[in-house]
């Protein structure tokens, strides 16, 4: 997913496009580049790589003008070198683009039929083409924008610098997010990725819809919609503060949102949970949960492993039938859905295009549709029938976990509600979990202070060739959890495996070279997990035990290594166990001096399938 900035300003702009993609880097980061204006002329730095490549090169040769626009890449199509580095310009136009133009290839052999040239790999610059292929047909600039949207098929949101019009920017957007801001002064207009690359600017931000398209001046904006007619839409106050995003005393993202959970499990919790009553309840929702006949959940990644989790929570506790799949299989299987059944949608950022396409499919098959997201005012969060929300604020590491917590915390209210409203639990069991839920802030900060003995840990990984995950029960999915944030951040090949499953295969790979980590609290299932251990020491496995106090006393002098947790209440072990997990895998990455914050080939929202 690339992030993309544009600006009408009356000061220089090249230091807040700057600013700007700097608040977009976690979105992508292969390479990056600003457009402006001078003299009427389109002025361009990219650099590929690094976005403090392009603060160098553009430290070495400043670049004027009052209006630009930026872009930071994560390349779809073309090499992550300069030349493919957006804006993509031609002498008249100059375009950033978030997205994939699915027909370019047609459009770029008709331009070249022409005897128009092309500089890149991308398939951004068929549409600079096309638009200059209007513009020297005598179109204006939005003549010649209104020609060219409808003729595109694919995603993309972009933005788009006239040569000779210092005061006009069109941004359009279909697919993939984009935001107008208005200026706080007279003469100052900007569009970005979201509203948080525009929050040092402003506050007020219009979010374009569906097909929407604008015409930026330093007056304001005018907005059409997919059918090229006038449309309105909402001013409205983002929560986002201009405040610096920064990571206080924390050496990566990462680090600090690791420490944040306390506080966003308890922020998130206090929406759900009210300790005073023991009792917790949802929003108001739009259809009756003892009414809901089943339950489909779909997620990517990690969002996928909290809907993991949910599934034994609901199907435990509220007695439902419960379907999790990942977005990118649901989205094309034509799955049959019941009427009247729920599609749930979890997504941090609300953007993920096939969690986006599944929802979409789902709305059509007439399903209630909710979604658990971090951004409120996301893609998703605007076409479901009710949002659920985390209250994580920003989260910038690329590997998520303060949003993973905080999508658990939610999910197991959600699962205590719908088990209340069929009748399943009574007030008392009702308590019982509440209570627990709302020890998690505390439990999760006792965790982190055992944090030293995780990194030493951590240290002695580097070198591991495999490292084996296993879990049973709600620590299934938490073993496919810690195993993707070890191999995404750490680039460490792991794997998450079923416990009971391991002596279908994956013992084969038992030797005294893999590290063998279980997620084992003592709960009902622990002593089969147990002799999942047993065969693994068999074997002469190295076992890393992540239990509480009386599972780690079940194996004395046996493992490689302990990582003793907490009691808790089997309930929230899922939520609690993740800390480790997500502190193993953030050491050894250090330790091998990989690059914590932004993984490489990683985005921090895939909002291209
Ligand atoms: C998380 O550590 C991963 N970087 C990734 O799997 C992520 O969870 C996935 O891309 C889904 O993103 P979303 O929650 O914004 O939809």
């Amino acid at each position: 997913m690339c992030g993309i900035i544009g600006i009408i300003g009356k000061a220089e702009v090249a230091p807040l496009l700057m600013e700007g993609l700097r608040r977009l880097e976690y979105r992508g980061y292969d390479s990056a580049g600003i457009a402006t204006l001078v003299d009427g002329r389109i002025e361009r730095r990219r650099a590929e790589g690094k976005l403090q490549n392009l603060y160098d090169r553009v430290t070495q040769n400043p670049i004027e003008g009052t209006t630009g626009i930026g872009h930071i890449r994560w390349a779809t199509h073309g090499a992550p070198i300069e030349r493919n580095a957006h804006p993509i310009a031609t002498d008249r136009v100059a375009i950033v683009h978030n997205g994939i133009i699915e027909n370019f290839a047609e459009i770029k052999a008709e331009m070249l039929a022409q005897g128009r040239e092309f500089t890149s790999d991308t398939d951004t610059e068929a549409v600079a083409v096309l638009l200059t292929s209007y513009l020297e047909a005598g179109a204006s600039p939005t003549e010649a924008v209104a020609k060219t949207l409808p003729r595109l098929h694919g995603i993309f949101a972009m933005t788009i610098l006239f040569a000779g019009y210092p005061e006009l920017l069109i941004c359009a957007r279909r697919g993939a997010p984009a935001a107008i801001g208005y200026g706080n002064g007279k003469g100052e207009m900007y569009m970005g990725s979201d509203a948080l690359a525009l929050a040092m600017l402003t506050q007020r931000i219009t979010y374009l819809e569906e097909g929407d398209w604008a015409v930026l001046s330093p007056t304001g904006a005018q907005l059409f919609d997919a059918d090229n007619r006038p449309v309105e839409r909402p001013i409205k106050q983002t929560a986002l503060s201009g405040a610096m995003i920064g990571k206080g005393n924390h050496r990566h993202f990462m680090h600090k949102e690791i420490y944040e959970q306390p506080a966003v499990i308890g922020d998130t919790l206090s929406t759900f949970v009210n300790p005073a009553t023991r009792t917790v309840a949802l929003q108001d929702l739009p259809f009756d949960l003892a009414e809901v006949s089943r339950v489909t959940i779909v997620a990517c990644g990690t969002s996928f492993h909290s809907a993991l989790v949910a599934k034994y929570w609901f199907e435990k506790l509220a007695r439902i039938s419960v379907e999790v799949d990942i977005a990118s299989e649901f989205r094309y299987r034509a799955a049959e859905l019941p009427e009247g059944g729920l599609a749930l949608f979890i997504s941090q950022s609300g953007e993920t295009a096939d969690t986006l396409a599944a929802l979409r499919y789902a709305k059509s098959q007439k399903q209630h549709v909710a979604v658990l997201v971090n951004q409120p005012e996301s893609s998703m969060a605007r076409e479901a029938d009710v949002m659920l929300q985390t209250l994580c604020g920003p989260e910038i590491g690329v590997a998520s976990t303060k949003a993973f917590t905080a999508q658990l915390a939610v999910l197991a209210c959600f699962a205590i509600a719908v088990a209340r409203a069929r009748g399943k639990i009574d007030t008392q069991r009702e308590a019982e979990l509440a209570t627990a839920l709302a020890e998690v802030p505390s439990r999760i900060a006792e965790v982190l202070a055992d944090e030293e003995a995780i990194e030493a840990l951590g240290k002695s990984l580097i070198d591991a060739r495999d490292v084996l995950y296993l879990g049973r029960g709600t620590s299934y999915p938490l073993a496919l959890e810690g195993a993707l944030k070890l191999k995404e951040l750490s680039y460490i090949h792991a794997e998450g495996y079923a416990a009971g499953e391991m002596k279908h295969g994956p013992i084969a790979l038992i030797d005294d070279q893999m590290p063998v980590i279980v997620v084992a609290p003592h709960d009902e299932l622990f002593e089969k997990t147990a002799s999942n251990v047993q065969e693994v020491l068999a074997r002469g496995g190295k076992v890393i035990m992540m239990s509480d106090a009386a599972g780690i006393a079940a194996f004395p002098g046996k493992t490689l290594a302990t990582i003793r947790l907490p009691d808790c209440d089997p309930f929230v072990a899922p939520i609690l166990y993740s800390i480790p997990l997500q502190l193993l895998a953030y050491h050894t990455a250090v330790h091998k001096g990989t690059d914590v914050d932004q993984p490489r080939n990683l985005a921090k929202s895939v909002t291209v399938e």
